[in-house]
């Protein structure tokens, strides 16, 4: 796999569809499909751009906040710290639109997803419990200003 690989924002909503139920079988996006703006990481295949990896967020509480919606990165992909860069320009977007802070969160188990975050500056919290029973869910969320460094409640449920 050639090592040059673009980021860029689109609207190719099957694609994207696609990409999550290759990486996240039984985890269908749902609502977040339409509600979410979404990135495309794609590879230089000789030429041809090719998808590896998407990512998506949304603008929560008033625009306040940016949840970053999914992330995934094809194994072929992986290694490089596709997701650092998948959440950088989430964060650069989310500045552009005003946001405060970022958060999302990520299955316990998840320990790249984890490591990932937190390079970026993530730290993980408690919220109220949204949890899938059985299932344990790790919240995280970063400041994206110099602005008030304290993140009021959430209450905006995706799924
Ligand atoms: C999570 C995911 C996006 C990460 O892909 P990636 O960006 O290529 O991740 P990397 O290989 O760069 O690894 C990220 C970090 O985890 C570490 N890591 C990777 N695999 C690991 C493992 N098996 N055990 C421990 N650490 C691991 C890496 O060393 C790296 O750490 P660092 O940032 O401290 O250097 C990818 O694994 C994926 O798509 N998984 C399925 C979908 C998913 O879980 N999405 C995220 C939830 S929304």
């Amino acid at each position: 796999m050639s090592a040059k690989i673009r980021i860029r924002i689109t609207d190719e909503l099957e694609e994207i569809n696609n990409l999550n139920n290759a990486l996240f079988p039984g985890a269908a996006l749902g609502p977040l499909l339409d509600s979410s703006t979404w990135w495309i990481a794609e590879y230089d295949a000789e030429g041809v751009w090719t998808a590896c990896g998407y990512a998506g967020a949304e603008l929560t509480n008033e625009g306040q906040y940016c949840f970053l919606s999914r992330a995934g990165v094809l194994r072929m992909a992986r290694g490089r710290g596709l997701q650092k860069r998948l959440i950088y320009v989430r964060e650069a977007w989310a500045r552009k639109h005003g946001a405060t802070h970022a958060w999302t969160y990520t299955h316990a188990s998840n320990v790249p997803s984890m490591r990932s975050l937190i390079r970026c500056g993530y730290v993980p919290y408690l919220t109220t419990p949204w949890q899938v029973e059985g299932v344990q869910w790790v919240y995280f969320k970063k400041a994206l200003s110099h602005g008030p460094t304290v993140m009021g409640p959430i209450f905006h449920r995706t799924e």
